[in-house]
């Protein structure tokens, strides 16, 4: 079972991870398990305050030092051993292969920022690992943790069930998925690829690499700079791109 603290001052949010899909039935089926630490229960007056105005003036406020490390402290205790993961737009920036590696984790703690983020000195001092889902920014880091745990909840033995798997997803070999197609066989005049319907398993094994390897080479050139590809993986590439060629003429 994969651990989970998240602090956050919002523990609500995170009904939406436990209460909904595939993330609800990982929680009901056992294989994994939330905690929330709320740092304004470690508030120090009546109002619960949290936040300060920054040092050196400016607009906004910073998280207190003082409630957060103790809200991390409580979930240091609750998973001993874990790992602290700040999710900030000024960590690194969060890939598949890490949301793998995290997934493999007995435990970590999540900490979700809110206004100007958090005194450094608590960073410096608690954080391990900063991870950020892209270049914008978000208002807070729930929405961050919940979408890195929702990535890392797929990927659980026996949360997505006998009917789907993670495998075939877009980065989990380093390309874009291929294109896929439900009933009916055509729709508005658009037909299904007729290799889907030939029931020959190898032909569509084929063309579906054909497929991922084509629309990653167009949409996301880079990612194939990066990925070593076999020789069957590079002919289908060629033809993919032989056959762009002859349909832009
Ligand atoms: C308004 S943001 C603070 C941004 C901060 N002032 C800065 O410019 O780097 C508030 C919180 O949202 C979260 N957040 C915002 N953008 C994010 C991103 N791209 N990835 C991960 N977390 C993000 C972080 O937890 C952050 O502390």
């Amino acid at each position: 079972m994969l651990k989970v603290g998240v602090v956050t001052l919002f523990p609500e949010m995170f009904d939406l991870y436990s209460d909904w899909g595939v993330s609800g039935r990982a929680v009901d089926r056992g294989l994994v398990h939330l905690s929330l630490f709320n740092p304004r229960d470690h508030a120090e007056d009546a109002h619960r305050t949290v936040d300060d105005r920054p040092y050196g003036g400016g607009p906004g406020m910073v998280m207190m030092y003082r409630p957060l490390q103790r809200s991390i402290q409580d979930a240091r205790m609750a998973l001993p051993g874990a790992k602290v993961h700040l999710l900030t737009p000024q960590g690194q920036r969060l890939e598949q292969a890490d949301v793998q590696a995290l997934a493999r984790m007995e435990s970590l703690i999540l900490v979700a920022g809110r206004y100007e983020g958090l005194d450094e000195r608590l960073i410096d001092a608690e954080v391990d690992q900063q991870w950020s889902l892209g270049d914008y920014v978000l208002s807070g880091g729930e929405l961050a943790c919940l979408v890195l745990l929702d990535a890392m909840t797929r990927l659980l033995p026996g949360s997505l069930g006998d009917e789907c798997s993670a495998g075939d997803d877009s980065f989990a070999h380093g390309l874009l998925e291929h294109p896929q197609y439900t009933r009916p066989e055509e729709v508005d005049g658009r037909r299904v690829p007729e290799i889907l319907l030939s029931g020959n398993h190898g032909a569509i094994r084929r063309w579906r690499m054909k497929q991922a390897l084509g629309r990653t080479w167009l949409r996301r050139p880079e990612l194939l700079e990066r990925q070593p590809l076999d020789a069957e993986q590079k002919l289908l590439l060629e033809e993919f791109i032989a056959e762009q060629g002859q349909s832009s003429v």
